[in-house]
């Protein structure tokens, strides 16, 4: 069984690859390399460069390694770019996601996964947020991800197609040993921020408002390591593979940590306090965003087991630094 990954030179499309190998499953991956690096494609398995939305490149690949299944996580993941430029945002995320899934359905590829977000809830009614929580996207990102959710779901009832979308919460962390890491450009994501500031290699953090509707007054985010995000993926595609679906499932912890306790937990890890300021909030933060992680748990058997805060901060800061 060959599983085609998407956007597989990415930082979770990377670690999911590292799954793959070390289970001895073959492995096909396209990426464009905008945000991904080649180097993160483990040895031995093919990279073909190209678009999702480059049909011909597509059908190629898809006729030469006959997948079983596809695993997206190809797609632009930044929500305020997605506001100033929505054009690129349904352009990629949704239509060269939906070529892709044409060329799929056209190919007799049997299962897909896709890279979903928490961004389809919007702003939380109520935390925990469960699958059934109204999806209300506040951002063109998140409304991207709903789009294609409910695209795949389409698809999968009228051609035989098996859907799994993995709706993330905050991804973090770094492969243990150190290895793989998060390497976006620019970096926007708190954790990989925080320690940089810690180390010394930028200057302070800014907090993003510390007068939030929460216990510390800084926003709240259920941090998931991407060793457990990767080990989800492998379960939901077993569990396709077995029949079942479609699935939607949350992917996170169900706990939730504030910028506060953050910036201290990479200080206690880097041994020194993070240099930071206090300034404004940022457009579109909810508050606190926490998963309920109990369907994942119930359908696929899966416990997040390395997403305490220290062990994510300790592996992302080995990943960091060598
Ligand atoms: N934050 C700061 N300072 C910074 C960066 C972040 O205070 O320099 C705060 C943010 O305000 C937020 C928290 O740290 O409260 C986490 O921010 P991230 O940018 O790391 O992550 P987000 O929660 O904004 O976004 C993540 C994913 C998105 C996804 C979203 C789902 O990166 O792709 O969760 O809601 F859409």
């Amino acid at each position: 069984m060959t599983i085609l990954v998407a956007g597989g030179a990415g930082y979770i499309g990377s670690h999911f690859l590292r799954c793959l190998v070390d289970r001895g499953v073959p492995a096909v991956v396209i990426d464009d390399l905008s945000a991904g690096f080649a180097d993160a494609v483990p040895e031995g398995i093919p990279l073909v460069r190209c678009e999702i939305g480059d049909r011909e490149a597509v059908r190629h690949v898809l006729e030469e390694h006959a997948p079983e299944a596809v695993v997206d996580f190809a797609g632009l993941i930044q929500v305020g770019e997605s506001v100033q430029a929505p054009d690129r945002y349904y352009g990629v995320n949704v239509g060269q996601t939906l070529a892709l899934l044409d060329e799929m359905v056209r190919a007799g590829v049997r299962s897909f996964v896709f890279s979903s977000s928490a961004a389809v809830y919007g702003n939380p009614i109520r935390v925990p947020i469960d699958e059934d929580h109204p999806k209300d996207p506040i951002n063109p990102y998140g409304a991207t991800k709903r789009i294609v959710e409910m695209a795949a779901l389409d698809y999968g009832h009228a051609f035989g197609l098996r859907v799994a979308c993995l709706r993330y919460f905050n991804a973090a962390g770094a492969h243990p040993d150190g290895t793989l890491s998060e390497r976006h450009d620019p970096e926007t994501h708190l954790i990989p921020l925080a320690i940089d500031a810690g180390l010394g290699r930028r200057g302070e953090l800014v907090v993003f408002g510390d007068d939030w509707p929460t216990p510390d007054g800084t926003c709240v985010r259920d941090y998931i390591h991407v060793v457990d995000l990767a080990e989800a993926h492998w379960l939901a595609l077993k569990n396709l593979g077995e029949g079942a679906g479609p699935l939607l499932l949350n992917l996170g912890t169900g706990e939730g940590y504030s910028v506060r306790q953050v910036m201290d937990t990479v200080g206690d890890v880097v041994g020194t306090p993070v240099p930071h300021r206090v300034g404004p909030r940022r457009a579109g933060d909810p508050p606190s965003l926490v998963a309920s992680a109990k369907r994942a748990q119930d359908v696929l058997g899966w416990k997040a087991s390395r997403s305490d805060l220290k062990t994510i901060v300790e592996d992302a800061v080995r990943s960091r630094v060598g």
